[in-house]
């Protein structure tokens, strides 16, 4: 090679400078639609060398969590719902760049360990175990994102740790307690976790989780749903239920937030539905509100395209920390 051309190499390899490409998958008639797994993960952040997207284990105290973390930059922690693990983000996980996404499968989930007793789970201690797991990765403040639980989670993190929280992105969640005719059915759904396990739970909760075009277009993750839900352990089942029927009334949490929020909900979930999550984001000052079109209470795996968007453009006007 001549010296010219060593010193243009050389240039090149020097000043190289990251790239980002955005992909679209559109159906026959163009409209847009999800980006199959297979080509998601190829498509999106490489896994570091050495590793691939095998979950860490983090001590938590009495526990162990399973905890994906992926990619450099902004720290987001993402909180699954309920029965729901960490996977139901696989698509978020896969595509978002520029963010270091740490994604924990709850206690009694999936990967994680699970106490046997009911009293082995509660808001206090997901929250506190979400913190140990920004501890453990050396994470002082990190953008909040999760999905129903998930959200209420969140609030009880702001309560017991408002320093660690950096911004949030709240997805399909709602600040209310439950009502009497809701802790009945918490109730009885326990019973259905202890007599008849994890497949017959959720059985009874798919028919609203989903919205109707997914449904009809979009077979797969209603098996996807069921997969996620068959990884709790039926004390993880027992515990969250409990949770659930017990969590408190965050309206007032709320009010006081001061961070950047985005609010983002399916236009067909059912369970915490568009009108609940606009006034949820009328509490919070300059929150901004999304509806996710054709989208139930799971949008990011719904409707992954658009749901990732909407992360990327809110993680993208951050101010840096
Ligand atoms: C969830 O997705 O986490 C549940 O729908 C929460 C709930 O039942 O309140």
């Amino acid at each position: 090679m001549t010296p010219f051309g060593t010193a243009v190499r050389k240039a090149m390899i020097e000043y190289r400078a990251p790239a980002e490409m955005v992909f679209v998958c559109i159906d026959r008639l163009g409209r847009a639609t999800p980006i199959p797994d297979e080509i998601a993960r190829f498509l999106g952040p490489r896994p570091p060398a050495g590793g691939g997207h095998q979950p860490i284990r983090v001590p938590v105290g009495d526990v162990e969590l399973a905890v994906e973390v992926r990619g450099e930059g902004v720290p987001v922690l993402f909180v699954h719902g309920f029965p729901f693990d960490r996977t139901m983000w696989r698509h978020q996980l896969a595509t978002l760049s520029r963010v270091r996404s740490i994604a924990p499968d709850l206690r009694g989930v999936g990967g994680s360990g699970a106490p046997p007793a009911a009293d082995g789970y509660s808001l206090a201690r997901y929250a506190d175990d979400l913190v140990a797991v920004l501890d453990a990765l050396g994470v002082r403040q990190a953008v909040l994102c999760g999905l129903s639980m998930g959200g209420y989670v969140i609030f009880e993190l702001l309560r017991r740790h408002p320093g660690r929280v950096k911004a949030m992105i709240l997805a399909d969640t709602k600040p209310q307690a439950d009502s009497a005719e809701a802790k009945r059915g918490r109730e009885e759904l326990t019973q259905v976790a202890q007599r008849e396990g994890q497949d017959a739970v959720i059985e009874r909760l798919l028919p609203r989780l989903l919205a109707p075009a997914t449904q009809a277009t979009q077979p797969k993750v209603a098996g996807q749903v069921r997969e996620m839900a068959r990884r709790w352990s039926v004390p993880g089942l027992v515990g969250a239920l409990r949770t659930l029927r017990d969590r408190p009334d965050s309206t007032e949490t709320l009010r006081g937030v001061r961070v950047p929020t985005l609010v983002l909900v399916g236009s067909d979930d059912e369970i915490a539905p568009p009108d609940t999550a606009r006034a949820m984001a009328r509490l919070i000052p300059e929150a901004q509100c999304h509806v996710v079109p054709a989208a139930g209470h799971i949008a990011p795996l719904e409707q992954p395209l658009a749901t990732s968007r909407l992360l990327a453009d809110f993680l993208r006007a951050l101010p840096p920390s």
